[in-house]
């Protein structure tokens, strides 16, 4: 098939990768004409395994190329894919202005039976919306898809190849044997093909990121209890996922989610809600708890060191929301670096592939980097763990103790034993478990 992605960032780039690896010709529209200059001249934007040697491949066997030409693409293709961001608003619903401008291009562009498929997560209604923008300016027939992307960043190939489930809302059956084709070389293991209405599709996405966000918020919030309590977070976790109706995954406690999809998708939901009159309390509660739950780390840390922290230096090891990504959007690291750089620290950070992002941020001038994660420690006060990238998982302890000024962590991740962290001549503070001096 010939099919166009609109939108090159974290979702269209994978899409589009994996779309083409599967024979199709794809073209990648992008407005933002440095990343397609860029992608044009082989560097890929973003962060993500295995993605640029997909790119590579698909570029040199031609079915995979990039352009700021969007018309051209649109005109194209049969199937144009929306996958522009939907970032939150003031008021924390979703923007939907890169929507529609990609639905404006679209109609002005396409031809007779062109299949469009919202893959941005959008608020119910939002199809409705484009088939109206579309029809603004087009008296041709089109159809309109929600096909909502449920891919993990840091797993985005083989979540798309290999995905759980592909939703599809659509208008009418007509459209089906599209969906069918495009789809059957991923789900051919007999993971569903799950095709609903429209509204219903819409929904899914936000209902599952909500569900996922909740299973977090309510695990921290245990965490605190466990603190209280002298009880263990970790070993709670064990015994509550085993039951099989609940099982192990979203129940980390940890240092608050990040990242550009959850904590946008819950207000856009929250906002949805509130404007149909319904109340969504628990997924309030969801985002208060995760709030204070990112300022959790600071907060131990000034418990530990007082609320001035002038003079002192600390260690973050992990700025991006999770392992396996350069993305740092709402990433729980830079709360804790604006509260330290607030209370009058100095902080050296180190991560494996954010570094570049955070540098273009205003707080990237602002602290120090470490040309490893032991340099970073090199005369700080104390360690802060934020990510858990594989790499912190199992460090020379001896040689992180010899660096800092003083033998303390700070895990947001609950990645150690704290009695062994005793033994190896540390102060350790995680989460939901009893600290160790
Ligand atoms: N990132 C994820 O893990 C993930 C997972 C599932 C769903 N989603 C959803 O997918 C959508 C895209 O997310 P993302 O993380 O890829 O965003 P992103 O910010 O990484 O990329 C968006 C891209 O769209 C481009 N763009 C904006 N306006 C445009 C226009 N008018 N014409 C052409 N291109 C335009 C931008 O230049 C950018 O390259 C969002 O709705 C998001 O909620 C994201």
């Amino acid at each position: 098939m010939d099919i166009a992605v609109v939108g090159t960032g974290y979702v269209g780039l994978v899409v589009g990768a994996c779309l083409a690896e599967t024979g199709n010709r794809v073209v990648g529209g992008d407005i933002d004409e440095d990343k397609i200059r860029g992608l044009q001249a082989g560097k890929i934007p973003i962060y993500e395994p295995g993605l640029d040697r997909m790119i590579e491949r698909n570029v040199a066997e031609k079915r995979l190329r990039f352009t700021t030409d969007i018309g051209a693409a649109v005109l194209e293709s049969e199937v144009v894919f929306i996958a522009v961001g939907t970032p939150p608003d003031e008021d924390g619903s979703a923007d939907l202005q890169h929507v529609l401008a990609v639905a404006r291009v679209i109609g002005q562009h396409l031809t007779d039976g062109t299949v469009v498929i919202t893959k941005s997560t959008v608020p119910v209604g939002t199809a409705r919306l484009v088939r109206q923008e579309i029809e603004r300016q087009t008296d041709r027939a089109f159809h309109v898809c929600s096909n909502p992307e449920f891919l993990k960043e840091g797993a985005a190939i083989d979540d798309f190849m290999r995905p759980d489930r592909v939703v599809c809302g659509i208008e009418s059956t007509e459209v089906r044997p599209v969906l069918e084709e495009l789809y059957e070389p991923f789900v051919r293991s007999g993971n569903p093909l799950i095709f609903m209405d429209i509204a219903s599709a819409e929904l899914t996405k936000y209902a599952a990121n909500a569900m996922l966000a909740t299973r977090i918020s309510f695990m921290n919030q245990i965490a605190e209890l466990c603190e209280a309590t002298g009880a263990d977070v970790t070993v709670v976790r064990k015994g509550v996922g085993s039951d099989p109706r609940i099982g192990q995954s979203f129940l980390f406690a940890g240092a608050g989610y990040g990242g550009s999809c959850f904590p946008k998708d819950v207000k856009a939901l929250i906002r949805t809600a509130d404007e149909l009159g319904v109340d969504l309390s628990i997924l309030k509660s969801v985002h208060q708890m995760n709030e204070r739950q990112k300022g959790l780390l600071a907060t131990k840390v000034k418990e530990r060191f007082g609320e001035d922290l002038t003079g002192r230096q600390f260690a973050v090891w992990g700025l991006s929301f999770k392992p396996e990504t350069d993305d740092v959007r709402e990433a729980p690291a830079l709360t804790l670096i604006e509260e330290l750089l607030a209370a009058g620290a100095s902080v050296v950070a180190h991560d494996p592939q954010a570094v570049s992002t955070v540098r273009d941020l205003h707080l990237g001038d602002r602290i120090g980097y470490g040309h490893d994660a032991y340099a970073a420690c090199e005369g700080s006060d104390a360690l802060i763990i934020v990510t858990e990238w594989l790499q912190y998982r199992r460090p020379d302890w001896d040689v992180v103790r010899g660096a800092l000024r003083s033998p303390i962590v700070f895990d947001g991740r609950n990645l150690f034993d704290p009695d062994r962290m005793s033994r190896a001549g540390f102060s350790y503070y995680s989460i939901g478990r009893r600290s160790v001096e």
